[in-house]
């Protein structure tokens, strides 16, 4: 089950109108915009989404080619490759950027967008850390192996069955009891990570400094993120946005929720301390003239997560440090994601946080469009009273001309991203510009395409992949009943 917002009603998708190719060509949306060391020709934007196209082993794939030249097809501003693990590390089949070996892959891919865009659209890379978050393991298994029998459930079993005898049982004998019985039982004797790990899988934290891995993090992720970004600079890629947001390392640094007590926790000044230094080693790697953007939380909209002034905050100390841009995201957090299924693992978007980050028709009063911008203009506020210019990114259920005109008449942001309507239809930022916005296929905000992310299958759009099945060459997924890509946009004779 996901999150649902209460009194939800089903939204109709906002009207636009469609500019001709003139109107278009006078928009700010299409008027170019310098973004660090790159100048964007337009202030299109397709943020990071995760096609789960990569090998087991994080290399780039045909598939993974032929899905960025696609929406490059669509000539946007800026596209951002899917998180990027900066790791050496097995993790499925995510993009991985942590060894030199990734290079040539990374590289093809650079050119593929290059050749399919025309070299009109900039490519960022978008780079990620993650920590370990195991499946919903089965009971049986999870007491007879995975927990960890100590003095403190032997005093608590016998304090709850009120028999002195198990303060000497041996640790079979309490699994086993423990094995057999009921929640009530469990949860008097578990403590709060130990129900966790029971209900939901273990998941490690930023604050578990017990875990000398995890008490070194600041130690060793300056360096890592800033191999992996000298590794961006190398393929060709023409910026690397620092991944600060979501359920990921870094965004648990800054979280409001990190009371590490080694100086990179507590206040705020303390949390944003680690993200500052990664940003530090990887200006210093790449050099000042690359594009080093961040993306990060406007809001956790998680239980005594960090709000809006917290990123008030840390968008003026990133403006300050000289990152060249700030694109804004919401909430996806781990803290209240629902309960899997045994096998499966605990999914950062299923939750409210979850749901602000991806907001589906099925909405409260405010509905799921532009429903973020309020969180970007904020920041963007902050930061240009500080003297700053530094370019803001908002996203969240934007999908019209006038949407995003309106965004950037009204000051709120610099530039638009839309991922789902980019997905529905890559090429809609072409189609705007040239007139033909009447053709934009719209994406309905019903999520079928994050579900198949949510299963960690081959993302597509449900607009598209059952269509024209039987073209010749059509590349479909791995269950063989889905295209992998949209058809490509056959346009008139008259647009040419
Ligand atoms: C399938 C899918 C994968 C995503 N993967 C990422 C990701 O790798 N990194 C990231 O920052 N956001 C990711 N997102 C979030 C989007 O970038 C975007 O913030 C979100 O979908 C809201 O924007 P939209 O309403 O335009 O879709 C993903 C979204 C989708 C639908
Ligand atoms: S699957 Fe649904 S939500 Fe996702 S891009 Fe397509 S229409 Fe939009």
């Amino acid at each position: 089950m996901t999150w649902r917002p209460p009194n939800r009603t089903r939204h109709e998708l906002p009207a636009t109108h469609h500019p001709s190719r003139e109107e278009a060509a006078r928009a700010l949306l299409f008027q170019p915009i310098r973004v660090g060391a790159c100048l964007l020709e337009e202030r299109t934007w397709v943020p990071a989404m995760v096609p789960w196209r990569a090998t087991e082993d994080g290399f780039v794939t045909r598939e993974n080619l032929e899905w960025y030249a696609r929406f490059a097809e669509g000539q946007p501003g800026a596209i951002v490759v899917e998180a990027t693990g900066v790791r050496d590390i097995p993790s499925g089949p995510l993009l991985r950027i942590g060894h030199d070996r990734f290079l040539p892959g990374l590289r093809d891919l650079v050119a593929a967008v290059r050749r399919a865009g025309g070299g009109r659209t900039r490519l960022f890379i978008q780079i990620i850390d993650f920590l370990a978050v195991k499946r919903r393991p089965d009971p049986a298994k999870f007491f007879a192996r995975f927990l960890d029998i100590t003095e403190r459930h032997r005093r608590a079993l016998a304090l709850a069955t009120e028999d002195e005898s198990w303060t000497g049982a041996d640790d079979a004998r309490v699994r086993q009891f423990l094995a057999a019985s009921p929640g009530g039982l469990i949860e008097r004797v578990l403590d709060e990570r130990e129900l966790e790990s029971l209900r939901k899988g273990y998941r490690e934290r930023v604050t578990d400094t017990h875990l000398a891995h995890i008490a070194e993090l600041p130690g060793v992720l300056p360096a890592i993120f800033a191999g992996a970004a000298r590794r961006a600079r190398e393929a060709g890629f023409d910026g690397v946005e620092l991944h600060y947001a979501h359920a990921y390392t870094m965004a648990s640094f800054l979280s409001a929720l990190n009371d590490r007590a080694d100086g990179y926790g507590g206040s705020r000044e303390n949390r944003v301390r680690l993200p500052l230094e990664v940003y530090a080693a990887v200006r210093a790697s790449v050099g000042d003239d690359y594009t080093v953007g961040v993306r990060f939380l406007g809001d956790e909209v998680i239980e005594g997560g960090s709000r809006l002034e917290d990123a008030i905050y840390f968008g003026r100390e990133f403006a300050r440090a000289g990152f060249d841009y700030l694109s804004l995201s919401k909430g996806g957090k781990f803290e209240d994601a629902e309960q899997p299924k045994v096998g499966h693992a605990v999914y950062p978007y299923t939750g409210e946080s979850g749901y602000e980050c991806m907001p589906t028709a099925l909405s409260d009063a405010r509905g799921p469009f532009g429903r973020s911008v309020p969180l970007a203009a904020a920041v963007k506020r902050a930061v240009n009273d500080d003297g700053d210019a530094t370019p803001v990114v908002t996203t969240g259920g934007i999908c019209t001309f006038d949407q995003a005109e309106e965004i950037l008449r009204r000051g709120e942001a610099d530039i638009v991203g839309a991922a789902r309507q980019s997905l529905a239809d890559p090429d809609w930022f072409l189609k705007v510009r040239t007139g033909r916005g009447a053709q934009v296929r719209r994406c309905t905000y019903t999520n079928y395409c994050e579900a198949l992310d949510q299963a960690h299958k081959q993302v597509t759009c449900k607009l598209w992949d059952r269509a024209r099945l039987d073209e010749p060459g059509v590349a479909l997924s791995a269950d063989g009943r889905r295209r992998l890509l949209p058809p490509k946009w056959e346009r008139q004779n008259d647009e040419r």
